[in-house]
């Protein structure tokens, strides 16, 4: 049979010495190349894939397409880290070179199994430009960290009656002596659901049907992508990436949105009780997260810090994406709050503090766009004040806050460089109380991330800024109290 090919179906190994040398030439020098988030050296990254902590190292794999920055054929790109902030690329894990997988290893999650760490992913298939279907698969990662595709693969051969070729993104789990398989799927009527497979070894899987979310609208979207699942605290927590949701009110406004929800997982009857949900970040750039337990067993994130298709100003220099910093996650009131994970103080460099009652424009030193900066601010008199960063005389990046209504707004408009503006370039959430607020901002060259009242909320926005875009400085309209300290931080990749 003839595979259906197009020119972005081709592997890593078939690229020359000399091809692979140009591609990481070109994108070398890049000012927008993020110093501690992590991003391809070429090509094109999306989802994280298969996170643990694994034989006394972070593991980590991203989906990558290394000619470009197209969604051609996905490889897995793997790297690692002893801290979670330091990491080392560690090569390509996982090419697409068999049959099973003929267009593409696309995203998965891992779980360790008698020792050994077993990375679930998909074998996307293409049938056509339009028609595909997928098989599951599997591959192990021993001891010694070497990655070696199972022998009997796949796991699960094509896709179970009821549903379209978009079945994907396994996510793994261990519940009492069996394993449960999550899988994002589209129904033949085109809406999004999650499948379920189960197994007691891992290996042998049987079809158990859909899952369904109790007190929730299970005809959400057209397809749910990358479902994960993980326990916080005794709760259960569903996190997953629907595509095709309307928006509602401020959220939802992406061109794809991510929802967590909590409640209990009632696994036996395929069941989810739904307590609460919301949408997951409130900013531009956010997409396919995985969750994981790290060293100390505490809940951890990462996140593709993009999604879709976008034109981005790094397209000319042959690389595209990052993802966000690793986000702990905690829960508090059925809500779900979000960090970046402690780890971060060990890139911490020239601390600056400062504090103070101001009632006009306060500037932050800076000199350059590698930072953290930890605010606190009590409103005392003032109803709008907030923050700008990378200002210059040619463009801001604006994050207001409104007593009035209780909402924070992330405004990227006043950007020179502008990303993805057919869907807005403003972004607004809520927040429950204005007595004290506080900011974290993780600034990296063209990442922001800003967490607000201790991880209440949570922004994430990819920045393309001018050379000179350096500036950081507070705004009021009246009389604030402030306190800050303010971190460069060394380089993590
Ligand atoms: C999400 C996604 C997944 C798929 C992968 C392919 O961004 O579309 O559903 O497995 O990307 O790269």
């Amino acid at each position: 049979m003839k595979i259906y090919k197009e020119e972005k179906h081709r592997t890593i190994i078939e690229a020359t010495e000399a091809e692979l040398n140009e591609l990481k030439n070109k994108s070398i020098n890049d000012p927008w190349k993020p110093n501690y988030h992590i991003h391809p050296e070429f090509g094109l990254l999306n989802d994280p894939n298969g996170l643990a902590y694994y034989k006394g190292k972070y593991r980590l794999f991203h989906q990558w397409y290394p000619f470009g920055v197209t969604h051609g054929m996905k490889h897995w790109a793997q790297l690692e880290s002893e801290d979670l902030v330091n990491w080392k690329r560690a090569g390509v894990a996982l090419t697409p070179t068999e049959t099973y997988e003929s267009h593409g290893a696309y995203s998965g999650t891992s779980i360790e199994i008698d020792g050994k760490l077993y990375l679930y992913y998909t074998g996307n298939i293409k049938l056509g430009k339009e028609e595909r279907s997928a098989n599951q698969c599997l591959a192990i990662m021993n001891e010694d960290g070497k990655v070696h595709k199972y022998g009997n693969n796949p796991l699960i051969l094509g896709v179970p009656e009821g549903y379209t070729g978009h079945v994907r993104d396994p996510k793994v789990f261990k519940k009492d002596n069996n394993y449960y398989m999550i899988l994002g799927a589209q129904r033949l009527d085109e809406t999004g659901t999650f499948i379920m497979y189960k197994s007691v070894d891992g290996l042998e899987w049987t079809f158990l049907g859909e899952l369904s979310l109790e007190n929730f609208d299970n005809n959400f979207g057209y397809m749910w992508e990358c479902p994960d699942y993980i326990n916080i605290d005794g709760k259960d927590v569903l996190i997953f990436s629907p595509q095709g949701i309307d928006p509602v009110e401020n959220k939802y406004h992406n061109i794809f949105n991510v929802v967590y929800i909590i409640g209990k997982f009632d696994v036996e009857n395929l069941k989810f009780i739904v307590k609460s949900y919301d949408e997951f970040d409130a900013g531009f750039d956010f997409y396919a997260p995985q969750s994981f337990k790290g060293k100390m067993n505490q809940p951890l994130l990462f996140a593709w810090a993009g999604m879709g298709e976008f034109k981005a100003p790094t397209d000319c220099n042959l690389w595209a994406n990052c993802l966000t910093f690793p986000r702990e996650l905690s829960i508090n009131e059925d809500k779900l709050y979000q960090l970046p994970a402690k780890e971060l103080e060990l890139l911490r460099d020239n601390e600056v503090n400062n504090s103070g009652i101001a009632n006009e424009r306060i500037k932050i030193s800076n000199d350059n766009n590698c930072y953290e900066l930890d605010l606190t601010i009590d409103s005392l008199e003032a109803n709008k004040f907030g923050l700008e960063f990378l200002v210059s005389e040619e463009e801001k990046l604006t994050l207001t806050f409104n007593k009035d209504n209780n909402s924070v707004i992330l405004d990227r408009s006043n950007m020179v460089h502008q990303y993805a503006e057919e869907y807005g370039n403003v972004r607004e959430t809520k927040i429950k109380s204005f007595d004290k607020i506080n900011v974290k901002a993780l600034v990296d060259n063209s990442i922001i991330e800003i967490f607000i009242n201790n991880g209440e909320k949570a922004f994430t926005s990819r920045i393309f800024p001018l050379e000179d875009s350096k500036g950081v400085e507070i705004f009021t309209d009246s009389e604030i109290k402030y306190s800050y300290s303010k971190y460069s931080l060394k380089k993590g990749i």
